[in-house]
């Protein structure tokens, strides 16, 4: 099982959300599970995660190692699910025009929040709080979507 997050800068949300992962398919020993993240807009290409991302990670005892990289075609053959943060990912998506096949692959990571967030919303722009927030959100999704799918 090959997980795809897509957010817009892949500095943020993304690589959050891939060292979450990362870190609960070594805890749960799911062999044969593997994740990565990238961004739609290219704009970070080979920078680190945010400090931001990697110091809310570093807390709950997760190590993050990623550089930026942009979405590329093959990923949507490459990976089995591809999951996005918010509408204007969705959109970026849908722009490409790719097949049904294919876009039955992509959603909306809230699509497993259990509280039903609608996005994951950009903290760029926000303090530390903004992150823990995403974390928060990003870690009750991913969770919920293990149990849903390893169950
Ligand atoms: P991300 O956050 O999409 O969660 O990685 C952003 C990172 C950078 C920018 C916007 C959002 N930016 O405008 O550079």
């Amino acid at each position: 099982m090959k997980i795809l997050f897509v957010c817009l800068g892949n500095i943020c949300r993304s690589p959050m959300a891939q060292g979450i992962l990362e870190h609960k398919i070594k805890e749960r020993g799911l062999t044969n599970w593997s994740t990565d993240s990238a961004g739609t807009s290219g704009w970070h290409d080979g920078e680190d995660p945010d400090p931001r991302t990697i110091k809310v990670l570093e807390n709950k005892g997760i190590d993050l190692h990623h550089k930026s990289r942009r979405l590329r075609v093959e990923d949507f053959k490459d990976f089995d699910k591809i999951f996005v943060m918010d509408n204007k990912n969705l959109l970026s998506i849908e722009s490409l025009v790719l097949s049904d096949e294919i876009m039955q692959k992509v959603e909306l990571i809230t699509n497993y929040d259990p509280r039903r967030e609608p996005i994951v919303v950009d903290p760029y722009t926000d303090g530390i709080e903004g992150f823990e927030k995403v974390y928060t959100l990003l870690d009750r999704s991913i969770e919920n979507f293990l149990n849903d799918f390893t169950e």
